[in-house]
């Protein structure tokens, strides 16, 4: 079976991201509504979803709209129609019999539902209907959200569905997992169950919005949203919708009920429009007094708002077993809430599926943990897990492993997927070496270096393990959710606080020195980047000899926009490509200027597709849209490389002063237009510096380390201004930048 041609029917928040999804997968894709101008209207919203939806936002055309009346024809070319209208039984079993009255014959049709069973969508198809029907649930926003369940029922052709999920798999770039027909499948079941555990468990320990969220969140390997933030992000309506459903499709015993029940709060909440961030607030707020703005958080005994508290629980890294033994109530509530879920999840394995490892799967790839329940206990440990546990009756799952009492229970990871993943590699892998911020594997003849710091910030740790792990072939990756964010400002503004700048140059000179390495040592580096690779992840990415980049990628150089220029090689590597160029063959301002361009506004890309046109990322570069794929692809390029040769040095010829004129005009325009402030300035002039070669001209011929040394001296030179810490510690504070 072939996929040349999707309709979608419903172009609601669903429909239009696996519209805009299978628009990035350059199949074409026809988006039907009611109204066409509701499909017109989420075709605008594909175009200006932020974060972007489309990889590519110029092919927003391919996506054609219509209306189920006079554009119904549309079916019956297709090869695959999904069905994405709202969640109510009758208007999709009368979209069932439309679209199955014209479709193809063997043309798939499916359903996006998240909570109506199968059994219940098919009852009026026959026989032969049955064959090609399935639901296909994704989770929102599509195009990041790494999960797709789908569900079979007893009549389908096999062939087909495992077709589908190739299709899925590789061209979409999901995680397809194929579940039983249970309420939720597993994702939902399990997440909103831990989500509800989490909130009910707060409520009865007496914990704040703000202290339940910082214990479910990072150092459980959650997303930092926590549960309450969580809530609020998702709508609080429309989680009590779910919750109802969940109440009316499960048994009466099942524990999911215990934490489902109404809270009185939630419901007043509701009832006076605190529907979350959609709404006038929700378990948070925005309040505006004196013009402004400040964050409250409910308290959650009174039902009163006041300004929302910082919870430092002093724990930077992920380790659930330090967690849960803390002597205080957060240590309690940890393990409150984290025995419950391995709890209910044990319990319904073999029910929802007979393969545990996948509903760890599932709440990676659909909610964003770090680690699932199951892997949750291998790392908490078996015998530590029931030396702590009251009971577990009936739970044959914890009932057997209690015997056994086996540590390696888990066994193979990732089941559900033939791709030779990370997780499945890490598994079977030797760890060799590691420090605070890395860990090295070795893996038949190489190495794998993955990162292990908070957003994989950057520091000495970091670049150790990189210099080490050279002495064999070496693949740069990790399996959280971003490669790399950059250096980790907080180190450097801890040496900048004492004036220990002697040891922040010592740290940029490794950092250099280590990037050179990576990309002159004898074996080949391969940087396979997800998710964020800013500043300095750049600098190790463009200094790799190969790339496998993901589609969902945040890529570029932002030193700027903290008062900083990139360091670590990312002006000279910036400056190499746009040298080579038709363009800076004829004129030698070309490239300076382009990449003054780009690095002085910090541009980012969003994809690979934009990533390009800047040179961030090359066409010789790989782009995978299944982000399972980046081990495997890498490891293709290892082995298509085994008579390796290091490149040689590059060699610069840079205009020097003459350039300097075209970018202080530029400067001077900005300036006077107040787009730049004073420091704005200062900054720019020592990009434009090294951007120009110094003191230079254009037949004298720099090498990498004269490079290396003019972004060095920049980079000092402006740490130590007040002016670029003060951006340096509003950024670390807010998130936000400061524009002084
Ligand atoms: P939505 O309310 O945003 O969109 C539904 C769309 O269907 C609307 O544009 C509506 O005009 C259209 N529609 C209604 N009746 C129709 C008909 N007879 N013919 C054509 N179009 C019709 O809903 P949403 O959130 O996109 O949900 C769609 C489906 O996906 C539901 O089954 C929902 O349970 C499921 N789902 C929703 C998720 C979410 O996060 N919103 C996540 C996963 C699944």
């Amino acid at each position: 079976m072939e996929i040349k041609k999707v309709v979608i029917i419903g172009s609601g928040t669903m429909g239009s991201g696996i519209a805009a999804h299978l628009c990035n997968a350059n199949i074409p894709v026809t988006l039907l509504d009611l109204k066409t101008e509701i499909s017109e209207k989420a075709r605008d919203r594909i175009h200006k979803s932020k974060p972007p939806l489309l990889l590519d936002k110029t092919k927003i055309n391919n996506i054609k709209v219509g209306n189920i009346s006079d554009n119904f024809s549309e079916v019956e070319e297709a090869d695959w129609v999904v069905e994405a209208v709202v969640e109510r039984i009758d208007v999709k079993h009368d979209i069932y019999k439309k679209i199955f009255n014209v479709r193809k014959k063997g043309a798939i049709v499916s359903s996006n539902t998240s909570s109506i069973p199968i059994k219940v969508l098919s009852q009026h198809l026959s026989e032969e209907e049955k064959k090609d029907f399935c639901i296909t649930h994704f989770f929102n926003p599509v195009r990041y959200m790494g999960l797709l369940e789908i569900v079979k029922n007893e009549n389908n052709d096999l062939d087909k569905i495992n077709s589908l999920k190739k299709f899925c798999e590789i061209e979409l770039g999901k995680g397809a997992i194929i579940c039983n027909d249970t309420p939720g499948f597993l994702g939902n079941r399990i997440g909103v169950f831990a989500m509800q555990v989490a909130m009910t468990e707060a409520f009865k320990m007496k914990l704040s919005v703000e202290e339940a969220d910082a214990i479910f969140g990072r150092p459980m390997g959650i997303p930092k949203t926590g549960v309450f933030g969580l809530y609020d992000l998702i709508g609080i309506d429309l989680m009590a919708d779910v919750l109802k459903s969940f109440i009316k499709e499960l048994p009466e015993k099942d524990p999911f009920q215990l934490v489902a029940k109404e809270i009185p709060l939630v419901k007043k909440l509701i009832e006076t429009g605190y529907t979350g961030r959609k709404g006038k607030g929700g378990f948070y707020r925005v309040n505006k007094t004196d013009g402004k703005k400040i964050m409250e958080a409910l308290n959650l005994q009174t039902g009163e708002y006041s300004s929302s508290k910082k919870i430092n629980i002093k724990t930077e890294k992920v380790d659930l077993k330090s967690l849960i033994n803390r002597n205080d109530k957060y240590g309690k509530y940890a393990w409150s809430v984290i025995s419950k879920i391995i709890k209910y999840a044990s319990s319904l394995v073999p029910g929802i599926t007979k393969e545990f490892n996948d509903i760890d799967e599932a709440m990676r790839l659909g909610f964003n943990w770090s680690k699932g329940p199951f892997e949750m206990l291998e790392e908490i440990g078996v015998n530590n897990f029931f030396s702590k546990i009251d009971e577990y009756k009936n739970n044959n799952f914890l009932e057997n492993l209690a015997q056994s009492k086996n540590e390696e229970f888990y066994g193979e990871r990732q089941k559900y997927t033939k791709i030779e993943t990370l997780g499945k590699a890490k598994k079977t892998a030797m760890s060799v070496d590691g420090n605070n911020s890395a860990k090295i594997y070795r893996f038949n003849d190489y190495n794998i270096v993955e990162f292990t710091t908070k957003a994989n910030a950057l520091d000495y740790d970091s670049m150790d393990a990189l210099k080490k792990a050279t002495d064999k072939p070496l693949i740069i990756i990790n399996e959280s959710m971003q490669f790399s964010a950059g250096v980790n400002l907080t180190y450097t503004m801890e040496f900048a606080d004492k004036r220990d700048f002697k040891s922040i140059e010592k740290f940029i000179k490794y950092f250099q020195e280590t990037c050179k390495h990576l990309k002159y040592s004898k074996y080949p580096v391969i940087s396979a980047p997800s998710g964020l690779t800013l500043g300095g992840g750049f600098e190790v990415m463009v200094q790799s000899n190969f790339v496998a980049s993901h589609t969902n990628i945040v890529v570029g150089l932002v030193e700027t926009i903290v008062g900083l220029i990139p360091a670590g090689g990312g002006c000279k590597e910036m400056l190499a490509r746009w040298l080579d160029t038709d363009e800076a063959k004829k004129d030698p301002n070309f490239a300076p200027l382009k990449v003054f361009d780009i690095i002085g506004y910090g541009k980012t890309a969003t994809s690979p597709v934009e990533a390009e046109p800047m040179k961030y990322l090359m066409p010789e570069d790989k782009k995978i849209m299944n982000r399972n794929s980046l081990f495997e692809v890498s490891k293709k390029i290892l082995e298509d490389n085994r008579d390796f040769i290091a490149p040689e040095e590059l060699k610069f010829n840079l205009p020097g002063k003459s350039v300097l004129e075209d970018m202080n005009k530029i400067l001077d325009n900005l300036y006077n237009e107040a787009i730049i402030l004073d420091h704005g300035v200062i900054v720019a002039k020592e990009l434009a510096n090294v951007l120009s070669g110094g003191d230079t001209t254009i037949d004298k011929t720099l090498s990498e380390d004269d490079l290396f040394k003019l972004e060095l001296d920049a980079f000092m030179k402006l740490i130590e201004t007040k002016e670029t810490q003060d951006r340096i510690k509003h950024t670390l504070a807010t998130g936000k930048p400061l524009v002084n």
